[in-house]
């Protein structure tokens, strides 16, 4: 796997790559690499010639400057990871890099990414909306792979990829569990035991409530701080607070 720092490396390779007719999938991650995030490399290998893997903790789409100092960064590990998993190319470019405009241009939506996780983190999502159109762009990829763990942010990208009549096509990709349920998560290993031990009765009442008022009471019986709980696009999604981590999932309903 080749470690690419800038775009116009980037471009290079794309140039050779594209003129070999080979196709390129993406898989945009922050880092602290998981199982989650290997299945989603691991499915763009199987259906691509080229997996491109983007490793960048994006700023802009953290509205707590707190949440991204502590944000998990294991450089070593992830490369280890993506190696086996069958990424070909690492994208690990700097802030300077993605964002010579300092942020002045941005991507914003005005109707989906101002509820739910929208509505309790201000911004969150022009942020993500604005890292991942960039990086779609330089990637050049025919597919770009993103995990039903954060089904806000994937209908959100896959909107914006159909607003700009963008080339990739978005790939929904089904949630890893940890054998408790527990959804995989680089901020897991934020929780402190105690919570690690409570954090699987968050997937099993959002599964078990009849509705969405009822998973909600169920959560907050056991002492969990709820940001919400709501049905939409066919999913109970649902947000908490746990040891002072934040903590989604979803499931279908
Ligand atoms: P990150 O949280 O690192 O997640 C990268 C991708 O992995 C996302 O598409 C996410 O939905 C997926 N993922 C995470 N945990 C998963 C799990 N348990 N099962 C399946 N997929 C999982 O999401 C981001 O980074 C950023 O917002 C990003 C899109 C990179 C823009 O900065």
């Amino acid at each position: 796997m080749r470690i690419i720092k800038t775009t116009g490396q980037w471009r290079a390779v794309r140039r050779g790559l594209e003129k070999k007719g080979l196709s390129i999938g993406f898989v945009p991650t922050m880092g602290a690499l998981h199982e989650g995030h290997a299945s989603l490399v691991r499915r763009s290998a199987k259906e691509n010639d080229i997996t491109l893997v983007s490793v960048f903790v994006n700023p802009t789409q953290f509205n707590d400057k707190n949440d991204l100092g502590r944000y998990p960064r294991t450089p070593e590990k992830d490369a280890a990871l993506l190696e086996k998993c069958g990424a070909d190319y690492l994208f690990a470019p700097d802030f300077e890099e993605l964002y010579p405009d300092e942020y002045r241009y941005r991507v914003s939506e005005n109707r989906d990414s101002l509820v739910l996780c929208g509505a309790h983190r201000p911004g969150h999502f022009d942020g993500v909306l604005t890292a991942v159109m960039k990086l779609l762009n330089i990637s050049g990829a025919d597919r770009a792979y993103f995990g039903e763990k954060d089904y806000q942010q994937y209908m959100l990208v896959k909107g914006m990829a159909e607003a700009f009549f963008m080339r990739t096509r978005i790939v929904a990709c089904k949630i890893v569990r940890e054998a408790d349920g527990l959804a995989l998560s680089s901020r897991n290993r934020l929780l402190p035991a105690r919570d690690r031990e409570r954090a699987p009765l968050f997937h099993r009442h959002l599964s078990a409530g009849a509705n969405a008022r009822q998973s909600r009471r169920m959560l907050e019986k056991e002492g969990f701080a709820v940001d919400y709980v709501e049905e939409k696009w066919g999913r109970r999604l649902a947000a908490i607070n746990l040891g002072g981590v934040r903590l989604i999932d979803n499931v279908e309903i």
